[in-house]
């Protein structure tokens, strides 16, 4: 019998104190990423869900590029909100609806594709906006009971909220004819931010402080509202809608931060960084801005992409990183990757009034 040696017992030390301060550096010092809103941020909570396969994206090719297989995620690789966490030194964060008690690593995602602000948006195969919130509600109650009330105020008030919103709302309202006929798009945009608000208020009562918000794209120049136009032009109409939120957006950003002591927030302008996309896409590495790499019809603008949306037969390219547009509505994981760069460290003619490098770092007010 031989005791063990220093070095192996120095070793056994300085490893064990790796283990622990590295342990102790993800779950105190990185601030955590709360996921809220549709499908540029559903990490497949819909797989968990009573919905239709319009909603769903857990069947191939999604998914093939990065994970191999499909998790959910509507597009071929990882979205803006996985390259998000990974630069906030913070694992996959896991749709809420999938963690068990206990889980808690990092944050949850809360993201329900076809999600609206609107309760009304896609009800029945949703998870909307308000009921979002509600979760985030029990898992603060869950965190209070498990890791204590001051550890989960904590890790709530120094968590980032990050919310992709409307999209749907305005989606659901074009295909619907007799809605304008009755409503302003003021009206209706003034409804789906007045809702929004409720939101973000609801999240600030809980304890949450520092909000980033995805602007709108450029929603009338996605493949799906190509089919619908003359030759294939964008939807100008969609377009209005578009900026009319993002305008409305950032002025009611501007005043909850007045409003309420100690909100911060990042506005990341998604119609310009994605309407370059579409114009350039060879100035941004990418071979075709208009057409998706995935689906049917012209500009595979019909949302059959996998095959599981009533339509069997549809087209898939050979190299999706080519492609600004995964699916029929769906930035790819490459297209993705760029968005969550410029969020993370960009300059405030894309996301302002920080940065969500400068965000995550803000030692809470
Ligand atoms: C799911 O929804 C369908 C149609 O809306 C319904 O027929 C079915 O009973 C639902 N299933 C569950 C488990 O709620
Ligand atoms: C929220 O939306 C509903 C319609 O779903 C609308 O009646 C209500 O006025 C909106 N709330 C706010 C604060 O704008
Ligand atoms: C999508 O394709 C199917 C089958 O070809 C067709 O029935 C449907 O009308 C198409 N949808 C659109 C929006 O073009």
């Amino acid at each position: 019998m031989s005791t063990p040696t220093l070095p192996i017992l120095l070793f056994a030390v300085f490893a064990s104190l790796f283990a622990s301060t590295r342990c102790d550096h993800q779950s105190q010092k990185d601030a955590a990423l709360f996921i809220f809103g549709d499908s540029v941020n559903d990490a497949g909570t819909n797989n968990y869900i009573n919905t239709t396969a319009f909603f769903r994206a857990n069947f191939p090719p999604y998914g093939e590029t990065f994970f191999r297989y499909p998790t959910g995620r509507f597009t071929n690789g990882r979205l803006i909100v996985d390259f998000i966490a990974e630069y906030a030194n913070l694992p996959l964060i896991p749709p809420y609806i999938q963690m068990k008690d206990g889980d808690f690593m990092g944050g949850a995602n809360f993201a329900s594709a076809g999600a609206g602000a609107l309760v009304d948006t896609y009800k029945g195969y949703v998870v909307d906006l308000k009921m979002q919130l509600k979760q985030l509600e029990q898992l603060e109650k869950k965190l209070r009971k498990e890791m204590g009330s001051e550890k989960a105020k904590g890790i709530i008030k120094e968590g980032v909220y990050l919310i992709s919103i409307g999209s749907s709302d305005y989606g659901a309202a074009l295909f619907d004819p007799a809605l304008f006929q009755s409503l302003s798009m003021e009206d209706y945009v003034g409804m789906v931010i007045g809702n929004i608000t409720t939101v973000l208020q609801g999240i600030y009562k809980v304890g949450g402080r520092k909000f980033a918000m995805i602007g709108i794209g450029q929603l009338g120049c996605v493949p799906s509202m190509r089919i619908l136009t003359r030759n294939g032009a964008c939807s100008d109409e969609a377009n209005k809608l578009a900026k009319l939120h993002n305008v409305a957006l950032t002025a009611i950003l501007a005043k909850l931060e007045t409003q309420l002591q100690g909100f911060e927030y990042s506005y990341f302008d998604y119609y310009t960084t994605g309407s370059e996309r579409i114009q350039y896409p060879s100035k941004y590495g990418f071979k075709e801005g208009k057409t998706a790499c995935c689906g049917s019809g012209p500009y595979r603008g019909n949302s059959t992409c996998g095959g599981q949306r009533g339509v069997k037969e549809y087209s898939l390219c050979r190299h999706p990183e080519k492609y600004v547009f995964f699916d029929a509505d769906h930035a790819s994981e490459r297209a993705n990757r760029q968005f969550a760069q410029l969020m993370w460290n960009g300059s405030p003619s894309v996301i302002r009034p920080h940065n969500l490098k400068a965000l995550f770092k803000h030692e809470g007010a």
